[in-house]
Protein backbone atom coordinates (compact mmCIF):
# COMPACT_ATOMS: atom_id res chain seq x y z
CA UNK A 1 0.00 0.00 0.00
CA UNK A 2 1.11 3.15 -0.91
CA UNK A 3 0.29 6.34 1.38
CA UNK A 4 2.28 8.88 -0.89
CA UNK A 5 -0.32 10.57 -3.10
CA UNK A 6 0.86 13.78 -4.78
CA UNK A 7 -1.20 16.73 -4.43
CA UNK A 8 -4.86 16.33 -5.80
CA UNK A 9 -4.18 12.70 -6.92
CA UNK A 10 -7.30 10.08 -6.06
CA UNK A 11 -5.87 7.99 -3.13
CA UNK A 12 -7.52 5.08 -1.27
CA UNK A 13 -8.41 8.04 1.79
CA UNK A 14 -10.22 10.08 -0.94
CA UNK A 15 -8.67 12.90 -3.50
CA UNK A 16 -5.74 14.65 -1.43
CA UNK A 17 -5.96 18.70 -1.48
CA UNK A 18 -2.75 21.04 -2.03
CA UNK A 19 -0.93 20.49 1.43
CA UNK A 20 1.84 23.14 2.08
CA UNK A 21 3.88 24.69 -1.52
CA UNK A 22 6.14 22.76 -2.88
CA UNK A 23 8.67 25.03 -1.41
CA UNK A 24 8.62 23.93 1.59
CA UNK A 25 7.91 19.98 1.48
CA UNK A 26 11.87 19.82 2.67
CA UNK A 27 12.43 17.56 5.77
CA UNK A 28 11.87 19.74 8.96
CA UNK A 29 14.94 20.20 10.87
CA UNK A 30 15.58 23.08 13.84
CA UNK A 31 16.97 25.55 11.97
CA UNK A 32 13.95 25.04 8.99
CA UNK A 33 11.42 25.29 12.27
CA UNK A 34 13.40 28.26 14.12
CA UNK A 35 13.15 30.04 10.26
CA UNK A 36 9.30 29.46 10.20
CA UNK A 37 9.29 30.71 14.00
CA UNK A 38 11.16 33.57 12.79
CA UNK A 39 8.83 34.73 9.91
CA UNK A 40 5.91 34.07 12.10
CA UNK A 41 4.74 31.38 10.13
CA UNK A 42 2.23 29.12 11.84
CA UNK A 43 4.07 25.40 13.01
CA UNK A 44 1.87 22.61 12.95
CA UNK A 45 1.94 19.86 15.39
CA UNK A 46 -0.43 16.50 15.05
CA UNK A 47 -0.27 13.31 17.22
CA UNK A 48 0.13 9.54 15.52
CA UNK A 49 0.78 6.64 16.94
CA UNK A 50 1.53 4.02 13.64
CA UNK A 51 2.95 4.60 10.33
CA UNK A 52 0.05 4.67 8.41
CA UNK A 53 -1.44 7.99 10.02
CA UNK A 54 1.87 9.67 10.15
CA UNK A 55 2.28 9.23 6.58
CA UNK A 56 -1.15 10.76 6.10
CA UNK A 57 -0.30 13.60 8.06
CA UNK A 58 3.08 14.00 6.80
CA UNK A 59 1.41 14.11 3.54
CA UNK A 60 -1.35 16.70 4.44
CA UNK A 61 1.54 18.83 5.42
CA UNK A 62 1.95 18.50 8.98
CA UNK A 63 5.54 19.74 10.17
CA UNK A 64 6.08 18.31 13.13
CA UNK A 65 4.27 14.75 14.32
CA UNK A 66 4.31 13.96 17.97
CA UNK A 67 4.28 10.24 19.26
CA UNK A 68 2.66 11.42 22.33
CA UNK A 69 1.68 9.26 25.67
CA UNK A 70 -2.38 9.91 24.64
CA UNK A 71 -1.50 6.81 23.10
CA UNK A 72 -2.69 5.72 26.35
CA UNK A 73 -5.80 6.81 26.22
CA UNK A 74 -6.19 6.73 22.22
CA UNK A 75 -5.10 3.27 21.27
CA UNK A 76 -4.95 1.24 24.79
CA UNK A 77 -7.81 2.58 26.74
CA UNK A 78 -6.13 3.45 29.61
CA UNK A 79 -7.73 6.72 32.22
CA UNK A 80 -4.74 8.65 31.88
CA UNK A 81 -1.35 8.95 30.54
CA UNK A 82 0.24 7.53 33.63
CA UNK A 83 0.14 4.08 32.86
CA UNK A 84 2.25 4.56 29.53
CA UNK A 85 5.76 2.48 29.27
CA UNK A 86 8.98 3.69 27.41
CA UNK A 87 8.82 0.78 25.98
CA UNK A 88 5.16 1.68 24.35
CA UNK A 89 6.66 4.92 23.39
CA UNK A 90 9.77 3.24 21.78
CA UNK A 91 7.22 0.62 19.77
CA UNK A 92 4.93 3.49 18.54
CA UNK A 93 8.04 5.89 17.83
CA UNK A 94 9.33 3.35 15.64
CA UNK A 95 6.03 2.42 14.12
CA UNK A 96 5.59 6.35 12.46
CA UNK A 97 9.31 6.34 12.08
CA UNK A 98 8.62 3.76 9.66
CA UNK A 99 5.46 4.99 8.48
CA UNK A 100 7.76 8.43 7.19
CA UNK A 101 10.58 6.72 6.39
CA UNK A 102 8.71 4.84 4.03
CA UNK A 103 6.96 7.34 1.97
CA UNK A 104 10.03 9.72 2.78
CA UNK A 105 8.37 11.86 4.81
CA UNK A 106 9.28 15.29 5.84
CA UNK A 107 8.19 16.16 9.09
CA UNK A 108 9.68 16.48 12.34
CA UNK A 109 9.17 13.11 14.55
CA UNK A 110 8.85 14.19 18.28
CA UNK A 111 8.30 11.00 20.78
CA UNK A 112 7.19 11.72 24.63
CA UNK A 113 9.26 11.04 27.23
CA UNK A 114 6.61 8.94 29.43
CA UNK A 115 5.94 9.14 33.33
CA UNK A 116 8.68 8.05 35.36
CA UNK A 117 11.23 7.51 32.50
CA UNK A 118 12.77 11.05 33.14
CA UNK A 119 11.85 11.88 37.02
CA UNK A 120 14.96 9.82 38.86
CA UNK A 121 18.29 11.69 37.31
CA UNK A 122 19.53 13.37 34.29
CA UNK A 123 21.20 10.23 33.50
CA UNK A 124 18.10 8.27 33.94
CA UNK A 125 16.09 11.16 31.41
CA UNK A 126 19.08 10.58 29.14
CA UNK A 127 19.26 6.94 28.97
CA UNK A 128 15.14 6.99 27.99
CA UNK A 129 15.94 9.44 25.46
CA UNK A 130 18.40 7.66 23.97
CA UNK A 131 15.69 4.55 23.45
CA UNK A 132 13.31 7.14 21.32
CA UNK A 133 16.03 8.84 19.81
CA UNK A 134 17.27 5.48 18.38
CA UNK A 135 13.59 4.47 17.81
CA UNK A 136 13.78 7.48 15.23
CA UNK A 137 12.43 10.46 16.90
CA UNK A 138 14.20 13.87 16.69
CA UNK A 139 12.89 15.24 19.53
CA UNK A 140 11.52 14.25 23.07
CA UNK A 141 9.40 15.79 24.73
CA UNK A 142 9.14 16.01 28.45
CA UNK A 143 6.67 17.73 30.82
CA UNK A 144 6.79 20.12 33.75
CA UNK A 145 8.91 23.27 34.84
CA UNK A 146 11.14 24.14 37.29
CA UNK A 147 12.98 20.85 38.52
CA UNK A 148 12.58 19.60 34.93
CA UNK A 149 15.38 22.97 33.75
CA UNK A 150 18.40 21.25 34.73
CA UNK A 151 17.18 18.09 32.95
CA UNK A 152 16.54 19.97 29.84
CA UNK A 153 20.05 21.36 29.44
CA UNK A 154 21.54 18.26 30.26
CA UNK A 155 20.30 16.14 27.32
CA UNK A 156 20.36 19.98 24.81
CA UNK A 157 24.28 20.12 25.62
CA UNK A 158 24.38 16.11 24.89
CA UNK A 159 22.77 16.92 20.95
CA UNK A 160 19.04 15.83 22.25
CA UNK A 161 16.78 18.40 20.69
CA UNK A 162 13.77 18.70 23.42
CA UNK A 163 10.27 20.04 23.56
CA UNK A 164 9.51 21.47 26.88
CA UNK A 165 5.26 21.42 28.14
CA UNK A 166 3.99 23.70 30.63
CA UNK A 167 0.44 24.25 32.01
CA UNK A 168 -2.26 21.39 31.85
CA UNK A 169 0.31 18.58 31.97
CA UNK A 170 -1.25 15.20 32.17
CA UNK A 171 1.15 12.81 33.36
CA UNK A 172 0.72 15.32 36.88
CA UNK A 173 -3.34 15.24 36.38
CA UNK A 174 -3.69 13.92 39.89
CA UNK A 175 -1.38 16.63 41.56
CA UNK A 176 -3.30 18.85 39.47
CA UNK A 177 -6.46 17.39 40.80
CA UNK A 178 -7.70 17.13 37.17
CA UNK A 179 -7.80 18.26 34.18
CA UNK A 180 -7.55 21.93 34.46
CA UNK A 181 -6.97 25.02 32.88
CA UNK A 182 -3.46 26.35 34.72
CA UNK A 183 -1.66 29.59 34.75
CA UNK A 184 -5.07 31.33 36.32
CA UNK A 185 -4.66 34.46 37.89
CA UNK A 186 -1.15 36.56 38.18
CA UNK A 187 1.13 34.21 40.75
CA UNK A 188 -0.03 31.18 38.47
CA UNK A 189 0.97 33.34 35.48
CA UNK A 190 4.33 34.73 37.02
CA UNK A 191 5.22 30.66 37.83
CA UNK A 192 4.38 29.79 33.99
CA UNK A 193 6.52 32.95 32.90
CA UNK A 194 9.59 32.11 34.95
CA UNK A 195 9.72 28.13 33.55
CA UNK A 196 9.08 29.20 30.43
CA UNK A 197 11.95 31.37 29.94
CA UNK A 198 14.37 29.53 32.15
CA UNK A 199 12.87 26.16 29.50
CA UNK A 200 14.26 28.55 27.33
CA UNK A 201 17.48 29.41 28.51
CA UNK A 202 18.45 25.57 29.16
CA UNK A 203 17.49 25.26 25.18
CA UNK A 204 14.14 24.11 24.32
CA UNK A 205 13.67 24.60 21.03
CA UNK A 206 9.84 24.45 21.50
CA UNK A 207 7.49 24.73 23.96
CA UNK A 208 3.62 23.19 24.12
CA UNK A 209 1.63 24.89 26.16
CA UNK A 210 -1.74 23.09 27.38
CA UNK A 211 -4.46 24.78 28.54
CA UNK A 212 -3.14 27.84 29.25
CA UNK A 213 -5.37 31.74 29.37
CA UNK A 214 -4.98 32.74 25.42
CA UNK A 215 -3.47 36.09 26.88
CA UNK A 216 -0.46 34.26 28.79
CA UNK A 217 0.08 31.89 25.88
CA UNK A 218 0.70 34.90 23.82
CA UNK A 219 2.37 36.54 26.16
CA UNK A 220 4.88 34.10 26.70
CA UNK A 221 5.52 33.22 22.72
CA UNK A 222 5.85 37.19 22.11
CA UNK A 223 8.66 36.47 25.57
CA UNK A 224 10.33 33.65 23.88
CA UNK A 225 12.71 34.19 21.07
CA UNK A 226 14.45 31.23 20.70
CA UNK A 227 11.58 28.82 21.41
CA UNK A 228 8.57 28.40 19.94
CA UNK A 229 5.10 28.04 21.32
CA UNK A 230 3.11 25.14 20.69
CA UNK A 231 -0.08 25.66 22.04
CA UNK A 232 -3.21 23.24 22.56
CA UNK A 233 -6.29 24.69 24.51
CA UNK A 234 -4.38 27.96 24.38
CA UNK A 235 -5.52 30.53 22.10
CA UNK A 236 -4.34 31.57 19.04
CA UNK A 237 -1.59 33.57 19.82
CA UNK A 238 0.86 30.61 19.89
CA UNK A 239 3.50 29.69 17.19
CA UNK A 240 1.78 26.90 16.44
CA UNK A 241 -0.92 24.28 17.58
CA UNK A 242 -0.94 20.74 18.34
CA UNK A 243 -4.15 19.02 18.71
CA UNK A 244 -4.77 14.63 19.29
CA UNK A 245 -5.39 13.05 16.35
CA UNK A 246 -8.24 11.42 17.28
CA UNK A 247 -10.27 14.73 18.47
CA UNK A 248 -9.72 16.55 15.45
CA UNK A 249 -10.77 13.48 13.93
CA UNK A 250 -14.27 13.60 16.05
CA UNK A 251 -13.07 9.59 17.27
CA UNK A 252 -13.11 10.82 20.99
CA UNK A 253 -14.13 8.06 22.99
CA UNK A 254 -14.50 10.32 26.19
CA UNK A 255 -15.62 13.75 26.76
CA UNK A 256 -14.32 16.00 23.83
CA UNK A 257 -12.41 19.05 25.11
CA UNK A 258 -14.50 22.44 24.06
CA UNK A 259 -11.43 23.89 22.25
CA UNK A 260 -11.18 21.06 19.94
CA UNK A 261 -12.62 21.21 16.98
CA UNK A 262 -13.60 18.18 14.29
CA UNK A 263 -12.23 18.85 10.94
CA UNK A 264 -13.99 15.21 9.60
CA UNK A 265 -17.30 16.99 10.02
CA UNK A 266 -16.88 18.74 6.91
CA UNK A 267 -14.12 16.96 4.88
CA UNK A 268 -14.60 14.24 2.03
CA UNK A 269 -11.86 12.04 4.38
CA UNK A 270 -9.33 11.86 6.59
CA UNK A 271 -6.29 13.05 4.16
CA UNK A 272 -8.60 16.42 3.35
CA UNK A 273 -9.22 16.72 7.01
CA UNK A 274 -5.81 16.72 8.45
CA UNK A 275 -5.26 19.37 5.64
CA UNK A 276 -7.56 21.49 6.39
CA UNK A 277 -6.37 21.19 9.87
CA UNK A 278 -2.87 22.69 8.08
CA UNK A 279 -4.99 25.28 6.20
CA UNK A 280 -7.40 26.81 9.40
CA UNK A 281 -3.85 26.92 11.38
CA UNK A 282 -1.76 28.76 8.67
CA UNK A 283 -4.65 30.77 8.22
CA UNK A 284 -5.02 31.28 11.65
CA UNK A 285 -8.69 30.28 11.76
CA UNK A 286 -7.67 27.91 14.06
CA UNK A 287 -8.18 27.75 16.93
CA UNK A 288 -10.85 30.26 17.06
CA UNK A 289 -10.43 31.99 20.66
CA UNK A 290 -14.53 32.44 21.27
CA UNK A 291 -14.30 29.03 22.18
CA UNK A 292 -11.68 29.60 25.00
CA UNK A 293 -14.49 30.67 28.59
CA UNK A 294 -10.24 31.01 29.73
O1 LIG B 1 0.48 13.18 24.53
C1 LIG B 1 0.00 14.09 23.82
O2 LIG B 1 -0.78 13.85 22.91
C2 LIG B 1 0.39 15.45 24.12
C3 LIG B 1 -0.36 16.54 23.43
C4 LIG B 1 -1.68 16.71 24.07
C5 LIG B 1 0.40 17.81 23.41
O3 LIG B 1 1.25 15.68 24.91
Amino acid sequence: MSVTPPAGAATPYGTLPPASPPSQRKPLSLPRLADMHARGEKITMLTAYDATFAAMADAAGVECILVGDSVGMVCQGLHSTVGVTLETMRHHTECVFRGLHRVQGTAWLVADLPFGSYQTSREQALQSATVLMQAGAHMVKLEGGGWTTDTVRFLVERGIPVCAHLGLTPQTVHALGGYRVQGKGEAAAAVLREQALALQDAGAAMLVLEMVPATLAAELTDALQHCATIGIGAGRGTAGQVLVLHDMLGMNLGRMPKFVRNFMQDAGGIAQAMAAYVRAVKDGSFPDDRLHAW
